[in-house]
């Protein structure tokens, strides 16, 4: 496992930066710059987009690029080390909810996270196998030829201590008949792994196909990531939260949403708002992560929360998450966006594993977020008021006025374009 709790400091500089979020958007990211020792290039990176002809060579019929706004979440001590978290996304309000969380756990030592090893499932559909409870341990018993045929010393993940490292299978019953479901486990270390593990998978199915008598169809990864599992927990301060009623209704809101598939489903969109911001800021698949995450939820066949809560004996709010994470910090879009090298050097991880505590704590600080405003003033009051900033910019107000424009909006409950565009002309 990596990141064990009570890991010593090593950070630099204290994620807690009262006054941040007042600064210019220049100055934000020249603290960033100067506390995460960026470069200039790097710091300039941060607003500079991807090239479009970088754009060009990861997808195709590219005819531009389409940008997303980058914050910094504050506050953030994960395993005892502070971490500032880039989030990338376009909705208000999840970056300020994420730092006021994590500031709520922070005088209670923060979060404290683990991540398992970064083992991911490979899957090889065969069919026409006559018997496949013995096929399958016909397979299980060749595990040494199969590491022999994939696990290349000279490649960079098997010297590392990663590559295939078991074979399970499955006799998976289907109203088209039963089909043998090979598993390959594959520790891709600081990789996401859908390269690694399509190749072994495809590299090894006309063996598993020898060996089975059967055919190998379907040969690929299984996004449900069970094997590579993060979990992180923190304990949230009744006061911060807003007092003893606040975090009675919270455990109830908890108690709802573990209960409750409709409710589930916009709790746990509440924790993927804060996961997926730094899934997508460090260049990771938000669509892998989104499927092993839901997938999770429902494994007891209803699907639940990803989070749990509790008051503990001093009326404090302590929360836990666990959830498959399928992350890397090496290969894909991880090193080719310029912006997404950044964020990782933002983080300051030292790993894929180090990455997943992080993502699952911020994904925690989210949820806990979220359900807070629920349980208090409710989220429109702060929704309201950012969502009267982008109107206000979209009817052309610059700088200061983006905010006089807002507040005025907000202060009249008339939050609509026509209106900033008034204010702006004068026309009060
Ligand atoms: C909105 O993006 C997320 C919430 O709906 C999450 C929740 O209801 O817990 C506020």
């Amino acid at each position: 496992m990596t990141g064990l709790p009570g890991r010593v400091s090593d950070a630099p500089f204290s994620s807690r930066i009262p006054g941040f979020h007042k600064l210019a958007l220049p100055e934000r990211a020249a603290t960033i710059g100067r506390l995460c020792k960026l470069s200039a290039e790097e710091t300039a990176a941060l607003s500079a987009s991807l090239a479009p002809a970088d754009a060009s060579s990861m997808i195709e019929n590219v005819i531009g690029v389409h940008a997303l706004p980058l914050g910094v979440a504050t506050n953030f001590v994960v395993n005892g080390r502070d971490v500032l978290v880039p989030m990338a996304i376009e909705e208000s309000s999840v970056v300020a909810a994420a730092s006021n969380a994590a500031r709520m756990a922070r005088d209670h030592g923060g979060f404290r996270a683990q991540a398992d090893p970064p083992v991911m499932i490979g899957q090889v559909q065969i069919l026409d196998v006559s018997d496949a409870v013995a096929a399958g341990k016909a397979i299980e018993a060749s595990l040494p030829r199969l590491r022999s045929v994939v696990n290349d010393p000279k490649s960079t993940m098997v010297r590392m201590g990663g590559g295939l490292q078991g074979v399970e299978s499955r006799a998976v019953a289907t109203p088209e008949g039963t089909m043998l479901v090979v598993h390959l486990l594959v520790d891709v270390r600081d990789a996401m792994g859908a390269n690694a593990v399509n190749t072994v998978c495809e590299s090894l199915a006309p063996i598993l196909a020898e060996l089975s008598g059967g055919r190998a169809v379907l040969r690929i990864l299984s996004n449900y990531a069970d094997r590579r599992l993060a979990r992180a927990s923190a304990v949230f301060d009744r006061d911060l939260l807003g007092g003893a009623r606040v975090v009675e209704d919270m455990v109830r809101a908890f108690a709802f949403a573990d209960a409750d598939p409709w409710r589930a489903a916009t709790h746990n969109k509440g924790v993927m708002n804060g996961i997926d911001a730094v899934v997508a800021a460090t260049g990771n698949d938000t669509r892998a992560v989104e499927a092993g995450a839901h997938a999770w939820a429902a494994r007891t066949g209803r699907y639940r929360s990803l989070t749990r809560a509790r008051r503990t004996p001093e009326g404090h709010l302590a929360a836990e998450i666990e959830l498959p994470l399928a992350l890397g910090v090496v290969g894909g879009a991880t090193k080719v966006h310029p912006t997404a090298r950044v964020a990782l050097k933002i983080l300051g991880t030292a790993g894929a594993g180090e990455l997943a505590c992080v993502v699952a704590s911020v994904g925690l600080a989210q949820n806990v977020a979220a359900v807070r405003a629920l349980c208090d003033e409710g989220i429109q009051k702060g929704h309201m008021a950012l969502h009267a900033r982008n109107v206000a910019i979209m009817a052309g107000a610059r700088g200061d006025q983006v905010e006089a424009v807002a507040e005025r909006m907000v202060r009249e409950g008339n939050v609509r374009v026509s209106r900033a565009q008034e204010i702006l002309a004068g026309n009060v």
